[in-house]
């Protein structure tokens, strides 16, 4: 017993001092990357798996087209398919990793993420990996839906929380397993200010703190405190305080949630809600998502890799708009606001609006490529 009490303190000690040097890192950099000093903006493409390459491939084409011209250059980078990561053995391989931070901004397809009893070995997932190797530490989720008076953004927590040890919690015994949940002062604070940062550029009046602060009193206590510190350099905009079992059923309280603007919550809280949320605007094939960093920023699909549309030949009839507006939030972060303006117009118009092509997922409707090219045609028109 003592044997394996000893084991698992040096395993927890390792772990520990993983994350002390995080922090130090953290601590050292706190300045973000100004992209108009640069001579031109890396723009990585990353396939991924399944139907990620058919879909990303339509995202990279859009962006193409409206930075004609710009000073941006892009990198096709293949490599960080399930195949080559289980070769690997390895969440993301070395070489992938080293042209990725060769790049300032990267858009990324959907990436298979292996379990217990898939034919590949369990690594971690290359979403959760890439957003700690770059420090991707914001992930930003706007969910819309007009009509309902939805017009949430979430800032999940991206680089620690349940998610900061991944594959490395410890099985003690056979009988006891212990997963770690990590919270930091400059982890909490970072995210704090992005969403207060972003709510008094937007004109927001409100950010919601969402946490289980009541029974996880040590990690969520702390992220809870360190929102309230940050929210009193903004005045004018109120904190609000919702633990993460009633503000999941609040989503669905059609009174309540249009109440609710920007809302910031540790990472797998933010994980969870906003699936949530993306299912009143039309489930997650149709939300964006951002992952902002100091250096670096990436730009992804919040859907999976559908392996199995592509096993029956329909990849290039599944749907890119989610990684479309993915690319409407790279061309606004980059500094290209007017763009992402014109992208979203023309991707309301096609998906809601107009609704001249329908994607199906099947021969029933238009292909991810048709689609493309209704998109640009519209832009050209607006
Ligand atoms: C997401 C996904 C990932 C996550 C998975 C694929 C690891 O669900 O981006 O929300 O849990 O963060
Ligand atoms: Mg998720």
């Amino acid at each position: 017993m003592n044997e394996m009490i000893k084991a698992a303190q040096e395993k927890f000690g390792k772990l520990l001092e993983e994350q002390l040097r995080r922090v130090e890192k953290m601590n050292e950099n706190k300045d973000f990357i100004k992209y108009d000093a640069l001579d031109a903006i890396i723009v990585g493409v990353v396939g991924g798996d399944g139907i990620g390459p058919a879909i990303t491939n339509e995202a990279h084409r859009i962006l193409e087209f409206l930075l004609e011209g710009e000073k941006v250059a892009f990198k096709v980078i293949d490599g960080c398919t399930i195949e080559n990561r289980a070769a690997c053995n390895k969440a993301i391989p070395d070489d992938v990793l080293a042209e990725l931070k060769k790049c300032h901004v990267i858009l990324k397809g959907p990436t298979t993420t292996p379990r217990a009893g898939d034919p590949w070995p369990n690594i971690e997932s290359a979403n959760v990996a890439m957003r700690k190797e770059l420090d991707l530490f914001a992930n930003v989720r706007p969910v819309k839906v007009p009509s309902e008076g939805i017009d949430w953004t979430f800032y999940r927590e991206n680089t620690e929380g349940s998610y900061a040890v991944g594959s490395k919690g410890i099985h003690v015994t056979d009988e006891l397993a212990v997963d770690f949940c990590v919270t930091t002062t400059e982890g909490s604070e970072r995210i704090a200010r992005a969403a207060f940062d972003y709510a008094k550029k937007a004109g927001k009046t409100k950010v919601t703190c969402v946490t289980k602060a009541n029974v996880v009193k040590t990690t969520d206590g702390k992220f809870l405190d360190i929102c309230k510190r940050v929210s009193e350099d903004y005045p004018g905009i109120e904190l609000d305080d919702w633990y993460i079992d009633i503000m999941t059923a609040k989503l669905v309280d059609p009174k309540r949630r249009t109440q609710f603007q920007v809302m910031v919550l540790p990472n797998l809280y933010g994980d969870i809600l906003t699936d949530e949320a993306a299912e009143f605007q039309g489930g997650v094939g149709t939300a964006g998502s951002a992952n902002i960093g100091k250096r670096y920023a990436m730009f992804e699909a919040i859907h999976g890799s559908a392996p199995r549309m592509v096993a029956e030949g329909r990849d290039k009839y599944a749907d890119p708009c989610s990684i479309i507006r993915a690319a409407v939030m790279l061309l606004e972060h980059i500094g290209h606001a007017d763009k992402a303006k014109k992208l979203e117009k023309a991707l309301d118009i096609c998906m809601y609006e107009e609704k001249k092509l329908v994607i199906t997922g099947r021969d029933t409707g238009a292909t991810g490529a048709e689609f493309a090219d209704y998109v640009m045609e519209t832009i050209k028109k607006l």
